[in-house]
């Protein structure tokens, strides 16, 4: 039962839609497990440039499915977007599926994001505003409306959506004192996501465990990153989904025996999008640098990234939480040049050495990075698509991470377009 899962290493945005594409042509299925609009998957290949939020970054291979597992929080409108312009683009988008059991972002989750982002001031999260943590909130409070009820809007969706709006309408008026929003423009919008939606409508669990019978490969296309892991990140810092390994299984509905294997993305550095701890952030005029080298300003919302070195620490942390067979290391192109390269290798906290990422996060926020540091490589890595393409220097540093992380390093992306990668080591046979 050969299912592959591809999962963020770090505070997401480590270029797993890249590496998806990369790998999606030798699949038969690309399956996202979770998050939601929140996430921004960027896939450039000889059709174009892509920015993917909801839709599986497989979908250029045709004959490729792509498949929206049950742990997706779904957008119906920014899927909709998505699909026509694809379609508009000639991608072939009739084998989207969507599972019937994944939870709608309704428009009170949107304007709910939006209001409890505003009464948390200063401690605000950060979060990209797309409604993902109260609809998170609602599947776990079991207020949630499913894709599948779109199926039956009279019998269920209705007086679920009553009961739902009611109680939100009077949180967002008596509390945030916001305008009450309108069922009637809610119970509309829910007509036309299911005119639209309904021939991707599917159980989608038991689409993903035929083709894994069948010995069929399969991608699990993880979102965000397993340090914004509601569980295992820098908690309230986190998204509210499980980005982790674990999240693929309760996302899709298959046992843990149908993967295969557990790839860690990872960028050649860190960054970071909103608030929370990064303790190998750079505050400093190279941060700066490398931020406008790299371009590092998010795909959903545009916000500039938080930059940092590669952290060792976090990133074996995530090998553990992931089990994580083989390393992708992105982006190392975007250390060409810089006369040295640090990675951090312990944490200094209350007068101790520590190398365990720790589970606190105000003791998170005051580590100290320990750095080793690296010689930098003058020639380019940019393009390359073979190791003996690499300068001595840079193979070391990647040498290094491998070292240090505990885990071969199986793909060097060296730009963002598919060509643009070297493949070490087969992760799919
Ligand atoms: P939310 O997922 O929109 O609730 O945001 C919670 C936290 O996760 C914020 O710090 C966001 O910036 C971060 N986040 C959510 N999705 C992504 C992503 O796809 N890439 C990077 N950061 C993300």
């Amino acid at each position: 039962m050969p299912g592959y899962a591809v999962i963020g290493g770090q505070w997401g945005d480590e270029g797993k839609g890249k590496i998806i594409d990369f790998l999606a042509g030798r699949v038969d299925a690309v399956v996202r497990y979770g998050g939601g609009s929140n996430a921004g998957h960027t896939v450039v290949n000889d059709k174009g440039t892509f920015q993917l939020h909801m839709v599986p970054s497989g979908i250029c291979w045709p004959g490729v499915a792509g498949i929206i597992g049950n742990g997706v929080v779904v957008d119906a409108d920014v899927l909709l977007g998505e699909l026509s312009e694809l379609d508009t683009r000639g991608i072939d988008t009739s084998n989207l599926f969507v599972s019937e059991r994944a939870h709608l972002i309704m428009p009170y989750h949107v304007l709910l994001d939006e209001l409890e982002e505003k009464a948390r001031g200063d401690s605000a999260i950060g979060t990209t505003g797309r409604g993902v943590g109260p609809a998170y909130v609602d599947k776990t409070g079991r207020m949630g409306i499913r894709v599948g009820d779109l199926l039956d809007i009279e019998g269920s969706l209705r007086p679920r959506l009553e009961q739902a709006l009611a109680f939100k309408n009077a949180l967002i008026t008596k509390i945030y004192e916001a305008e009450a929003l309108s069922i009637r423009d809610i119970l509309d919008k829910c007509a036309e996501w299911a005119a639209r939606l309904a021939p991707h409508i599917q159980a989608t669990e038991q689409t993903v465990q035929d083709l894994l019978a069948q010995d069929k490969a399969v991608l699990l296309e993880g979102a965000q990153g397993t340090l914004l892991d509601i569980d295992h990140g820098s908690y309230p810092y986190v998204t509210s989904s499980s980005p982790s390994v674990g999240g693929a299984c309760i996302g899709l509905g298959i046992p843990p025996q149908a993967i295969a294997g557990v790839v860690g993305v990872f960028k050649a550095y860190s960054t970071r999008v909103g608030g929370g701890p990064m303790p190998s952030e750079m505050l400093d005029a190279m941060g700066d640098e490398l931020r406008e080298t790299a371009h590092e300003y998010g795909t959903t919302t545009g916000r500039p990234r938080r930059v940092g070195w590669f952290d060792a620490v976090a990133a074996k942390y995530s090998r553990l939480v992931n089990g994580m067979t083989g390393l992708v290391l992105t982006r190392l192109d975007i250390l060409d040049g810089f006369p040295s390269v640090k990675v951090c290798v312990g944490y200094r906290v209350n007068g101790q050495v520590i190398d365990r990422f720790p589970s606190n996060t105000s003791l998170l926020a005051q580590c100290q990075p320990i750095y080793e540091e690296h010689p930098g490589w003058s020639q380019p890595t940019a393009s390359a698509t073979s190791v003996s393409q690499l300068p001595e220097k840079a193979m070391s540093y990647v040498n290094r991470i491998e070292e240090l992380v505990g885990c071969p390093v199986q793909i060097i992306s060296t730009g963002p377009s598919r060509e643009e990668t070297i493949e070490v080591s087969r992760i799919i046979p």
